[in-house]
């Protein structure tokens, strides 16, 4: 990726949330960590994955990318421009440039709203085109996103429409504003498994022909693999190992990603992961230890472990990953 193609950029970005006092008791920490100094890039056309367990963190990274949450510290950059000192127009206009599609389409599709006004409402808060100029954009969107006749979709409510359809509207949603920056959080795990690749397809072709930055949260190795050209496997706050996604699944440096990418997804719509392969719990974000913050769950700990946190190292082209096994 060249610094042209840049578009988001996360520098040492940490997010610490306050602990309720009767938490705090216990375990004698006021913070949990719940994002603790990531930094990555995501270019023009490029689709980063994130991946990792139950509460690693994803969701308050894509929040912290989309300015939806402050920083405790470090810096985001959107197209060079540090999104946190942005303040009203600036903010207005890098809210356009910023979209998510959510897991449940729902979250994003008023019900009782009907498919034009859904799409029409991110135009008119931000003042874009007249009336004519907007239902244009609109049918146009519609027809981007596979739905033809557009015509026919514009007086229906999302409880008319099947489960892929309403999830085309809610990517729509995101789109019609022409963003630079596409953040997804399991955008097809809810939906009907032989729907999904549809879904997908149109996910992947939206983000070429627009060449736009994509963070893809997901725990579907599939999805990552057909999705994403990099990914990042996160565990309680870190980014363990980063790299193109098929030299990650190759070769899975960290015992983490071994572990993680050998789970089987639990069968049910939140397709959390079940970590049979290895024993322990995770450690609470709120109690971190001084060293590796995997020791416990580790079949490879050695002493080192324990007390030194490790740092990240490259350990291939643009494939990086934190672990002592391969400080020499
Ligand atoms: N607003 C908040 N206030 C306090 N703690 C929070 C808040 N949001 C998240 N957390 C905590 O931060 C940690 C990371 O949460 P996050 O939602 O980012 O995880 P996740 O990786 O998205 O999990 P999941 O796969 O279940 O969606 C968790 O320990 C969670 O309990
Ligand atoms: S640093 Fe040590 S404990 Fe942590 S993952 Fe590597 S080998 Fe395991
Ligand atoms: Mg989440």
């Amino acid at each position: 990726m060249t610094e042209r193609d840049k578009v988001i950029e996360a520098i040492d970005i940490k997010k610490y949330f306050p602990v309720r006092a009767r938490e705090r008791k216990t375990s004698g920490q006021s913070v949990l960590k719940a994002v603790d100094g990531l930094s990555f890039q995501i270019g023009k056309s490029e689709t980063l994955g994130l991946a990792g367990e139950s509460g690693c963190g994803k969701t308050t990274t894509a929040k912290l990318l989309l300015n939806l949450y402050p920083l405790t510290e470090g810096k985001i950059l959107c197209n060079d421009t540090d999104i946190s000192v942005l303040k009203g127009k600036e903010l207005k206009s890098f809210r356009l440039q910023a979209q998510m599609v959510f897991q449940d389409p729902y979250e994003s599709l008023n019900p009782r709203f009907k498919v034009k006004s859904i799409l029409e409402e991110p135009l008119e808060i931000h003042r874009l085109g007249d009336k004519n100029e907007r239902v244009d954009k609109v049918l146009e969107v519609l027809e981007e996103v596979g739905l033809n006749p557009a015509n026919r979709y514009l007086e229906s409510y999302p409880h008319e429409l099947s489960g892929g359809q309403r999830q085309r509207v809610a990517i729509a949603r995101a789109l019609i504003l022409r963003p630079s920056f596409l953040v997804t959080d399991e955008p097809v795990s809810m939906l009907d498994v032989s729907i999904r690749a549809g879904v997908l397809n149109l996910l992947q072709r939206m983000i070429d022909e627009r060449a736009l930055a994509g963070l893809c949260i997901s725990h579907d190795l599939s999805l990552l693999r057909y999705l994403c050209h990099r990914s990042a496997i996160m565990y309680l706050g870190r980014i363990v190992e980063i790299g193109p996604t098929e030299a990650l699944i190759k070769k899975r440096y960290h015992p983490y990603t071994v572990a993680l990418l050998e789970a089987v997804p639990h069968p049910n719509p939140d397709y959390k992961y079940r970590l049979d392969n290895i024993t322990g719990e995770v450690t609470s974000a709120a109690n971190l230890p001084p060293g590796c913050r995997f020791y416990n769950r580790c079949i490879k700990r050695m002493k080192i472990c324990q007390e030194i946190a490790p740092q990240p190292i490259e350990i291939e082209n643009g494939h990086w990953v934190e672990c002592h096994l391969y400080n020499n």
